[in-house]
């Protein structure tokens, strides 16, 4: 498995085959972001030879990380990628001295699960999303 900084054309590509209604709309305001921000944002894609496996996708905000997406590949799904990705952003927060990473997730997909065995709270619920976090130390 290979890595990379944020690379649109793998980022959409990870988008339309992980499953998610909601990372297929994402995906254009992530190339939008990316773009205004002069690559500011913090991403990283791993790769199993040509083919885009998983990305995170999040901004760095003065006390917290705000985690917009992260995403596996269908196929590659349930093979703990989707953790590797969370610690490797959970690291590289630690490194530069932030400890909270906020996010919403809907509550119509199965993805919350995901996040409540890794730890993660719900600490509100705003429309169809939950809001949530992971606090480490
Ligand atoms: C959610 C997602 C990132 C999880 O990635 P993944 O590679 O399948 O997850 P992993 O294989 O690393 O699983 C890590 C752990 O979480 C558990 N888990 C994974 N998905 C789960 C789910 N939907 N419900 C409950 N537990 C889940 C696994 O059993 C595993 O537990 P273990 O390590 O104790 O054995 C992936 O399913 C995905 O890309 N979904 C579509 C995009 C999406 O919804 N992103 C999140 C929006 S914020």
């Amino acid at each position: 498995m290979t890595t990379s900084d944020y690379n649109d054309a793998a980022v959409r590509d990870i988008c339309y085959n992980c499953g998610s209604s909601v990372a297929k709309q994402s995906y254009n305001y992530f190339r939008r972001l990316d773009y205004i921000t002069g690559s500011k944002v913090w991403s990283k894609v791993w790769s199993k030879g040509d083919t885009p496996v998983a990305f995170y996708y999040a901004n760095r905000c003065r006390y917290h990380v705000r985690l917009i997406e992260i995403a596996v590949r269908k196929e590659y799904q349930g093979t703990g990628m989707g953790r590797k990705v969370l610690f490797d952003l959970l690291a590289r927060m630690k490194q530069n001295g932030l400890y909270k990473l906020t996010f919403r997730t809907p509550m119509n997909e199965d993805a919350h699960n995901f996040w409540l065995h890794l730890g993660a709270k719900i600490v509100d619920v705003k429309g169809n999303d939950y809001e949530m976090e992971i606090t480490i130390k």
